[in-house]
């Protein structure tokens, strides 16, 4: 599938499934979308990008039908080398928007035209230390782009707060309507102020999960964020 055109405006909580109970996923999925999140994120590391290893296309294929059923899409944030190899195997595992890093993409241009053509919507990540010139041109080329507030690798980390300054600049650059995602230290504390700057989508992973009330605190962020909530 893809990403519809009206959620890229939308103010959206995506919870990331790091943080969650990996016996008990499709659990930990119906409670946050009965909750009413609308997209789910989900970490593909690989121990060679980031110095972490976490779930890759089988645990993807098993999941993102539990996710669809729900009426949710799937968000897959890739952060392993060589992304180009494995396109194809995520579009068959069911997700609906495929980010890659600048960082693993020297042909870039390519890679997020790829995605496109292989039905996903194409997602560009930065690290919080890249700057925004490097991906000026790109922007051009993605459906949505992914803001870094922690480096990438592992839930539970504090947010950055230089990077709102790269948010704004990054919302400056693109046309209305266009998604920002912010991802990494998103809790109670930092989601107003990455709204602020011009973030629309908001990554949370221990927020939503490691409290015991993951619904209770998807609800919790997506009224602090003005995020949509769908009424049950
Ligand atoms: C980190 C991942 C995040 C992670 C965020 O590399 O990309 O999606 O789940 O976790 P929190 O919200 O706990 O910072
Ligand atoms: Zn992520």
């Amino acid at each position: 599938m893809t990403i519809p055109a009206g959620a890229y405006g939308e103010r959206l909580v995506l919870p990331s499934l790091l943080s969650a109970d990996f016996g008990r996923l499709a659990e930990e999925i119906a409670v946050v979308t009965d909750a009413g999140a609308r997209m789910l994120h989900m970490d593909v590391m690989d121990g060679h990008f980031v110095p972490n290893i976490t779930i890759g296309m089988p645990v993807i294929a098993a999941l993102s039908p539990v996710v669809h059923a729900a009426g949710a899409l799937v968000d897959v944030h890739l952060m392993i080398a060589e992304p180009d190899r494995y396109l194809k195997d995520f579009v068959s595992a069911g997700a609906d928007g495929l980010s890659v890093h600048i960082e693993t993409c020297p042909h870039i241009h390519r890679t997020l035209c790829q995605i496109k053509e292989l039905g996903l919507a194409a997602g560009l990540v930065l690290n919080p230390g890249t700057d925004v010139s490097l991906v000026r041109e790109a922007l051009k080329f993605a459906d949505y782009v992914l803001v870094m507030s922690v480096n990438p690798g592992f839930g539970g980390q504090s947010f950055i707060p230089e990077v709102l300054e790269k948010v704004k600049a990054i919302r400056d650059l693109l046309p209305e309507g266009a998604a920002v995602e912010i991802d990494g230290g998103i809790d109670a504390s930092t989601i107003e102020s990455a709204a602020e700057a011009g973030a629309n989508w908001f990554v949370a992973g221990s927020a939503v999960y490691s409290g015991g009330d993951a619904a209770g605190e998807y609800r919790r962020l997506a009224g602090l964020a003005g995020a949509f909530v769908r009424a049950r």
